[in-house]
């Protein structure tokens, strides 16, 4: 492969491996190689042989396999890899790789790996929000490891929820994505967030209306993921708390995946104490209150949904008296006198800077690629050009940089 880069990829025992032979195609047209590890469950849903054929490579099944472990052990596996991804990641091997059991290839190719490990879970939706796989999740992403989804919608096992994984072209960006920044190294920026602690809020909310339906907007979470990237790559230690999006997890940042804005709140307090705190995401104002335990039915009455105000996450956060943290950034979108307006929403919030938005429709920045923002603070505004959201992230993330730097402590 041109670019000279290789996964390890470990196959685990899910319906969604079928999904990680498109996975495969992906990679390698990235010109990324792969070599797969199926674990005994896996080969169920995948073959050996149609992996072979897709990679070119043998496929690793067995510890105890004289070729296998002559050929390549488990060292050599990870000695070899410049990234391990495991997709699917099922429950089970979630819960081996937190607790360090090494009882298969797959899993002690994990123990004894020294590579980033990205991890893509899918089972279904209870497995998933069971207590013991969120601890091992929490866990295993404070160890490091990279998280892509899972992501919301319909399940083999005919149920809708949280734990399908997430489609492969998400997972090949986060493997690119991780590829790029690592190869960054020689011509790397000076870092200078090291030591310092930022928690960024992303993508909208979804309020539940009951349990299948929710009030929510159209927030890409484009914007937030950027910035808490850019954090992460001047060194500081980013906690991303994201609404519901379709974006990888960006690397290097512990996401914390959320529905609602009081669960929203919930996380950010749970992460504080921090020296910079970014409020990105679209949170909805209003939730309904009290929604029903059971589907509301459709039965000729019109259902009124009464609302209920959401807490202000920025305005909290801003007004803590004790762990505020040095630096809490919000941002405003206005379609009209932006700048007047985002500085009545720095003094009312208690905010230190504002970064508005011009989302008028000439700007296109709705929805686009590219954004136009003014920074403000107590004493200046700044008028930046129409950049891109990644542009954007980066510029912020140095502004940081250079004003903490610049505070006495
Ligand atoms: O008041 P408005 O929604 O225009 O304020 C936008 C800013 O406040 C954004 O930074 C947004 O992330 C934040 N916000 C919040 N919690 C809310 C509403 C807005 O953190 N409930």
């Amino acid at each position: 492969m041109e670019s000279g880069k290789r996964v390890l990829l470990i196959i685990s025992g899910g319906i969604a491996a079928y999904k990680s032979q498109e996975l495969i195609r992906d990679l390698h047209r990235r010109e990324i190689a792969v070599r797969c590890i199926l674990t005994d469950a896996g080969s169920y849903f995948v073959t050996p042989f149609s992996l072979a054929a897709l990679t070119g490579d043998k496929v690793y099944l067995d510890l105890f396999s004289l070729t296998d472990e002559s050929e390549m052990g488990h060292i050599e596996l990870s000695r070899d890899a410049d990234l391990v991804v495991v997709a699917p990641a099922t429950a089970n091997i979630l819960a081996k790789m937190r607790t360090g059991i090494a009882d298969d290839l797959a899993t002690t190719t994990l123990l004894a790996t020294d590579k980033q490990v990205m991890i893509a879970p899918a089972m279904n939706v209870r497995m998933w929000q069971h207590a013991a796989t969120q601890e091992n999740i929490t866990i295993l992403q404070e160890r490091g490891m990279q998280v892509i989804g899972p992501e919301e919608g319909e399940m083999a096992c005919g149920e809708y929820g949280m734990g399908r994984m997430s489609e492969p072209v998400l997972i090949a960006e986060a493997i690119e994505n991780f590829f790029r920044n690592a190869g960054q190294t020689s011509e790397e920026p000076q870092k200078s967030l090291i030591g310092k602690k930022a928690i960024i809020t992303s993508g909208p909310t979804h309020e539940a209306i009951d349990p299948v339906r929710y009030l929510a907007n159209h927030s890409s979470g484009r914007q937030g993921h950027a910035i808490a990237k850019a954090l992460a790559a001047l060194g500081a230690e980013t906690v991303l708390v994201s609404g519901p999006t379709q974006l990888a997890d960006p690397a290097n940042v512990a996401v914390k995946h959320v529905q609602s804005a009081e669960d929203m709140l919930a996380a950010c307090e749970a992460a504080l104490p921090a020296d910079i705190m970014v409020c990105a995401a679209a949170v909805a104002d209003w939730r309904v209150a009290n929604p029903p335990q059971e589907k509301i039915k459709k039965n000729g009455v019109m259902p009124s949904l009464e609302l209920i105000e959401n807490p202000d996450i920025l305005a909290n956060v801003s007004q803590l008296a004790k762990n505020r943290p040095a630096l809490v950034i919000g941002f405003a979108a206005e379609t009209k006198d932006v700048v007047s307006y985002a500085q009545a929403k720095l003094a009312k919030k208690g905010c230190d800077w504002i970064v508005a938005n011009d989302v008028s429709p000439e700007t296109g920045t709705f929805g686009g690629e590219n954004n136009t923002v003014h920074v403000i603070d107590a004493e200046t505004i700044e008028d930046w050009p129409i950049l891109s959201k990644e542009d954007i992230g980066q510029k912020l993330a140095a502004r940081i940089a250079t004003y903490l730097e610049n505070i006495p402590t």
